[in-house]
């Protein structure tokens, strides 16, 4: 990592935790789904955890916790992230987005309509990380292949689907943002 890199993730870290207690105890600030929320956490929690049990944000699931199946997948700064792989306090004043702050306007986000209207959810365990995955490739290419939606969710593994429900899902999404 380049030391401007180091030291960006430094000040971020800084600008982040409000207060430090001994045992690692900390009051951390984040923005997640568009606003600032302060929370009383632990300096070693992954932003994951602090997530799913500081926050109350139980649509992030938990999986292998080894950065290998996607399922906690979140969105920072319109990247997709493996909340599991990272703490909490590296979030910084990154802009998170997790599967409750999909809505727009009070309204299912087109990929949550049309992941209903198709049926691509089973169980529905790693459809909040496939969801997000799938709405950081369409903010930055609307119109992708589908050997694109593939490619940018071959990081989310789904024991249920088979996947073709999941890509045409995503690929309806796409033609309805095409729709005049
Ligand atoms: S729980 Fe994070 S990648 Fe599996
Ligand atoms: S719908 Fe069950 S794991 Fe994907």
């Amino acid at each position: 990592m380049a030391v401007s890199e180091r030291s960006q993730k430094r000040k971020k870290r800084r600008n982040s935790v409000l207060f430090e207690q001994g045992a690692g105890k900390i009051l951390l600030r984040l923005k997640v789904n568009g606003e600032t929320r302060e929370v009383a956490t632990e300096g070693s929690k992954t932003l994951l955890e602090v997530l799913r049990e500081d926050m109350g944000l139980t649509g992030t699931k938990h999986g292998c916790e080894l950065g290998e199946c996607g399922t906690c997948a979140v969105l920072l700064d319109g990247e997709s992230v493996l909340s599991c792989l990272m703490l909490g306090v590296e979030a910084g004043d990154g802009e998170i987005v997790t599967v409750e702050g999909m809505m727009q306007d009070g309204k299912p986000h087109p990929l949550q309509k049309t992941f209903a209207a198709l049926g691509a959810t089973q169980c529905g365990y790693c459809i909040p990380g496939v969801l997000l995955t799938a709405k950081a490739l369409l903010d930055k290419n609307p119109h992708p292949s589908r050997d694109e939606i593939r490619q940018a969710l071959s990081g989310n593994l789904c024991r249920c689907t088979g996947y073709t429900k999941i890509l045409d899902a995503v690929e309806l999404a796409v033609k309805g943002a095409e729709a005049p």
